[in-house]
């Protein structure tokens, strides 16, 4: 009998740190103020050049080492982003060539925002389960240093660049990181909240007057939402599931702020020392978070087979949603 699995982890972080201080150069604010109220140390910067897709490929190259697989061997690339090298075409389509996958597979992106790992990871679970496809490539990559408002100090404080990448497939029953759940949802209607209002196709050419086209959001709304809607994603598979939240030994929830991690932990009763976090390396890598942290937590031993590990995540849309991996 076979199950699905994560067969392998492989994450990208471009070399250069910004940190706290450096940003304090750039905008008025302070290590301080950053760091008491999101937890973020410093970030990571793409090079002038490096695209999205490049990130992306090389965490997809690091995920399928760790898997014993060829690129050869995979027929569906998803890429989930809301920083894509170009709207048109998929910058799953880009990493297809830059990688060597096989010429048949299916490549798309999808943008569900910072929830964007865990909408390509259901869908790929979903159409590895109809049997149509035999080895899936989900991939979160995000260059948001490009879409930042760099004299915005709300904003371009809490983001970074990084990719993170899974690959999906068949294993025998009993094998490690079984995909046991994963559920999505959307409050749409939000989007003033958290989005990029300019560059879409209400404004194609750019004007005068037009919306911004950076990152705009409002803080606190944001903040009560995450909250609310992490925990109760995170209570609706486990209900789903059957599974007490201290069964839980690993949570690797999106880095947004650690004080949305804290106020979760707290809702849900598990003690926050079992979050994976690592947000003040990094800041917030919207749909590259999660992958990133799952292979830092497989690295340096936070999770270990057989561990129970709820990963949960919200983002623009306003998105959210939760999976279940038994490592
Ligand atoms: N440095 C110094 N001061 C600042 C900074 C800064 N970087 N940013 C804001 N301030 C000031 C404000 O101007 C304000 O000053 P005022 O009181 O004189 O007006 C004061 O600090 C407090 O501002 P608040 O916005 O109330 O600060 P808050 O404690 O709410 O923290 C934060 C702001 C960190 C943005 C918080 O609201 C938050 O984390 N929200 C969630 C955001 C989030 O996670 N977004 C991710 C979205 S995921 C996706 O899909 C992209």
């Amino acid at each position: 009998d076979q199950i699905f699995a994560i067969l392998g982890t492989g994450s990208y972080a471009p070399e250069r740190v910004m940190t706290n201080d450096d940003i304090a150069t750039v905008v008025e604010t302070s290590d301080e103020w950053i760091v008491t109220r999101t937890g973020i140390k410093e970030r990571r910067i793409a090079a002038e050049g490096e695209m999205t897709s490049d990130m992306a490929t090389a965490a997809a190259r690091a995920a399928l080492a760790d898997a014993g697989l060829a690129p050869t061997d995979i027929d569906l690339v998803i890429v989930a982003t809301l920083t894509p090298d170009m709207p048109m075409p998929a910058t799953a389509c880009i990493v297809q060539a830059k990688l060597g996958v096989a010429p048949h597979a299916a490549c798309f992106d999808v943008n569900a925002a910072c929830s964007g790992f865990i909408y390509g990871f259901d869908t790929a679970w979903a159409m590895l389960q109809s049997g149509r496809y035999r080895h899936a490539l989900v991939i979160g990559a995000e260059k948001l240093s490009s879409v930042l408002d760099w004299s915005d100090r709300t904003t371009c404080v809490l983001f970074g660049d990084a990719a993170g990448a899974v690959v999906m497939g068949p294993a025998p029953t009993g094998s490690t990181a079984e995909i046991i759940g994963a559920r999505l949802y959307s409050e749409g209607g939000n989007t003033e909240l958290l989005c990029i209002p300019g560059g879409g196709s209400n404004h194609p050419a750019p004007a005068p007057g037009d919306p911004p086209r950076h990152i705009q959001m409002k803080g606190r709304e944001v903040f009560k939402f995450a909250v609310r809607e992490m925990d109760d994603a995170a209570r609706d598979i486990l209900e789903q599931h059957g599974v007490e939240a201290d069964e839980v030994s690993c949570v690797i929830p999106h880095q947004a702020n650690l004080r949305i991690i804290d106020s979760i932990a707290q809702y849900l009763e598990i003690p926050v020392d079992r979050f994976y976090i690592n947000l003040d390396r990094y800041g917030n890598t919207s749909a590259a978070s999660i992958p990133l942290a799952i292979d830092e937590a497989r690295r340096v031993g936070r999770v270990k087979p057989g561990d129970l590990t709820l990963l949960v995540a919200f983002g623009a849309g306003l998105t959210y949603g939760s999976a279940l991996v038994r490592w």
